[in-house]
């Protein structure tokens, strides 16, 4: 098979870039090793910065993000019982949308599918060769086992955080850059009404929770556990009692409660590896970075390293320069680690490590209190999980 641009993994990432290659006439192949139902039924994030949501409609994914996506204007920060509401658009103009990552896969493919895209699932990349040349190419096995070859001028690695693009790079040349935390999220979905008009991250003596939404009728809820926590040994009870005594106050508020239909637990690092080119090879979302959940930078940022080489390889496809390749890692990474440090960031302020030092803890009750007393620091907040401006 001869293409320009051959892309491993059919996640948001790398569907969005086939997307906007084919819409510029560049070839492009996807390879995705999962096949797209296990996709649309994994449960991730559900923010969507606006300028994700204007990628997806000014490009013409026919999705639902307009009609089906809530937009909201704010958040709440809880701690010490007390609620703290954030008001982006009052604070910066901004709003996010909720709209949950499997679903913008599902439009994506969908978009894919009615433009003729070339997107293969089921099938399993087993080599990469050459990307240090102008014709680099990889291997690939379909669902029946027949073996193909893909040659490329470029080649994208957008196959997610255990990314087998990104483990060809030779040692020589890459650092990483990693944070593991003691903690993880138990997610759940119930069939519950809204426990609240805005999503609430709440900071308690008995760890994190984040009370978020996804419809009117179905409700998604984290809370800090053991990164070991097994989720047979959560009943319904004992998760409403453990969600319900984080987000208690004064107040006397109570989540909405109803059937659990999903459980999972979510695992949490931070890591980085540059340069995310090698060659000519790229990596993007994912593949190249890692952030932990809390403010939901996964796919904002995936979408954002989409932005920066779909431009470079416009310029470099028209007019033959590889000069924008040749920026990609450094301006990629530049947003990288600005959002790393907001997840990061947001991730130490929220959480209690089951054997926190008290000093710590009070640290953190302090600097939440700094940061909601003070309009700079509402903003501060508020710029970050809306979105940096797209370079
Ligand atoms: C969701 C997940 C997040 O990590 C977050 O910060 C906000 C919302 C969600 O799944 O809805």
């Amino acid at each position: 098979l001869k293409t320009k641009v051959g892309i491993i993994g059919g996640g948001p990432a790398g569907l969005m870039l086939s997307h906007l290659l084919s819409k510029s006439g560049i070839e492009n192949i996807v390879i995705e090793m999962r096949d797209h139902e296990t996709i649309s039924n994994t449960h991730r994030a559900g923010i969507l910065e606006a300028q994700a949501v204007s990628m997806l409609t000014d490009s013409g994914v026919e999705g639902r993000v307009l009609t089906h996506g809530d937009e909201h204007a704010g958040i709440d920060l809880r701690f010490n019982g007390e609620s703290h509401p954030l008001d982006f658009r009052e604070l910066v103009d901004a709003t996010v949308t909720l709209y949950a990552q499997n679903e913008v896969f599902v439009d994506l493919a969908a978009a894919r599918a009615r433009d003729n895209g070339d997107v293969r699932f089921n099938c399993e990349v087993t080599e990469i060769l050459d990307v240090e040349t102008s014709t680099p190419k990889f291997r690939f096995t379909d669902a029946e086992g027949t073996l193909f070859e893909v040659h490329a001028d470029v080649i994208v690695g957008a196959d997610g955080s255990r990314s087998f693009a990104r483990r060809q790079m030779p040692d020589s040349v890459k650092q990483d850059f990693k944070v593991t935390y003691p903690f993880a999220w138990f997610g759940i979905l119930t069939e519950a009404p809204k426990s609240s008009p805005e999503l609430i991250y709440a900071n308690s003596p008995h760890g994190f929770a984040l009370i978020s939404q996804r419809s009117e009728t179905v409700q998604r809820m984290y809370f800090q556990c053991d990164p070991n926590e097994n989720v047979d040994d959560w009943s319904e009870d004992r998760i409403w009692s453990e969600l319900n005594q984080r987000v208690a106050g004064p107040d006397g508020f109570e989540l909405k409660t109803g059937p659990i239909f999903d459980k999972t637990v979510l695992g949490f690092r931070s890591f980085v590896r540059q340069p995310l080119s090698h060659g000519r090879m790229f990596l993007i979302g994912d593949a190249g970075h890692t952030v932990p959940p809390t403010g939901a930078k996964g796919l904002n940022l995936a979408f954002a390293d989409v932005k920066v080489l779909f431009e470079a390889l416009d310029s470099f496809f028209s007019t033959g320069s590889g000069k924008l390749l040749g920026g990609y890692s450094d301006l990629a990474l530049k947003r990288v680690w600005k959002a790393q440090n907001f997840s990061y960031w947001m991730t130490s302020m929220l959480h209690t490590p089951v054997d926190a030092d008290p000093f710590m803890a009070q640290r953190a009750l302090g600097e939440l209190e700094t940061v909601t007393s003070s309009r700079y620091g509402q903003q501060y907040l508020a710029e970050s999980y809306t979105g940096w401006p797209h370079s």
